[in-house]
């Protein structure tokens, strides 16, 4: 790259307050162990300090991510009565299309959610309509899993839990997509379509049509646009991966804001334990400078804390978990003897 041209990129990623992500090449993770090991750090340092990164050369075709968006798309531009067919307020059916008006984060986002792993337990559940959807979503969906075993098996090696920790409830583990479809923005450029929150499984890998996508950047608490390569997938972690690390890593508060070119398609791949299986902290990362922080939980219950806060938009589930240290008792209980004074006077 000349001088030139990278003045021209920095300046565009300072106007577009582009998040500058870690590239991850995926294929270096099976090479020799050095240069594994090398990865195992870079992904270790993403998580940690950022919680996202992207994946390059992660050996899901070009054709693979296009007709996955492809059959989205057209999924999304069927009639109304079509895809109203899914919709559903129980959150445990299988399948379940949803638009804006009905759920609390969604601003201008319609979605289809549904199971994915194991695909032929699922795939029966999926819309026969548009005719390429399942077979589509379904190579796509395959594909994507390996990539997140790939990486949380790479994940799991840099904080020191080695890569075939806790392998077997990962490989069973559950897969739910998350597609989505925003509308073009129309006068105002920062509408926003999905409003700010954090997944709940421990990686989400997200493919996207367009730009739209913005993390919380922690240390500037401000907002960044996540950058768009070619061919790359983008990875952040989510709210069991703080509660698996003890809090050594932190799920990632990210928003969608509309596209003022085009509507916008993503697929969110999120990748968890089994349904009623309990994610709790690693035990070898709880000691006494480090306490258990969180309470076990599963996708289950997450799903029984969303039914039970549907109209809350303040509703978070990892705060939920929390676990009072010491401090935060002491400091509860300060609270409580300043509003028994304001009280007595
Ligand atoms: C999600 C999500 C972001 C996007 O589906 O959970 O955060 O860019 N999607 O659509
Ligand atoms: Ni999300």
């Amino acid at each position: 790259m000349s001088d030139l041209s990278r003045t021209v990129a920095q300046e565009q990623l300072v106007s577009l307050h582009l998040s500058p992500t870690p590239v991850i090449n995926l294929g270096h993770l099976s090479l020799d162990s050095v240069t594994r090991s090398g990865m195992v750090d870079q992904i270790a340092k993403a998580c940690h300090d950022l919680g996202y990164f992207q994946v390059i050369n992660h050996g899901i075709s070009q054709p693979v991510m296009d007709c996955a968006v492809e059959a989205a798309s057209d999924f999304f531009k069927l009639p109304s009565e079509t895809k109203e067919e899914f919709a559903s307020e129980d959150l445990r059916q299988p399948v379940r299309y949803d638009t804006s008006s009905k759920d609390s984060i969604s601003m201008s986002r319609a979605f289809l959610k549904h199971y994915a792993h194991p695909l032929s337990d699922w795939v029966q559940y999926w819309p026969e309509k548009p005719p390429i959807y399942r077979e589509y979503i379904g190579k796509y969906a395959v594909e994507v899993r390996r990539v997140a075993l790939q990486l949380m098996q790479a994940i799991l090696e840099g904080l020191g839990l080695g890569k075939e920790y806790l392998n077997g409830k990962f490989q069973e583990g559950s897969q739910l997509l998350s597609v989505n479809c925003y509308p073009k923005a129309s006068q105002d450029a920062m509408a926003i379509g999905l409003a700010p929150h954090s997944d709940y499984g421990f990686l989400t890998i997200l493919l996207t049509s367009c730009r739209g996508l913005e993390v919380l950047d922690r240390s500037s608490n401000s907002w960044k646009t996540a950058q768009r390569l070619p061919h790359a997938l983008h990875v952040h972690v989510g709210d069991h991966m703080e509660v698996l690390s003890n809090g050594q890593i932190k799920t990632v508060v990210h928003r969608a804001i509309l596209n003022p070119e085009e509507s916008r398609i993503s697929i969110a791949s999120i990748h968890g334990f089994e349904v009623h299986e309990k994610v709790a902290c690693a035990k070898e990362l709880v000691d006494e400078q480090n306490p258990q922080k969180y309470k076990e939980s599963s996708f289950s219950d997450f799903l029984d804390y969303l039914t039970a806060n549907m109209d809350n938009k303040h509703r978070n589930f990892l705060e939920s978990l929390r676990m009072l240290t010491g401090a935060m008792i002491f400091e509860k209980a300060d609270r409580a003897k300043v509003y028994c004074h304001m009280f007595k006077s």
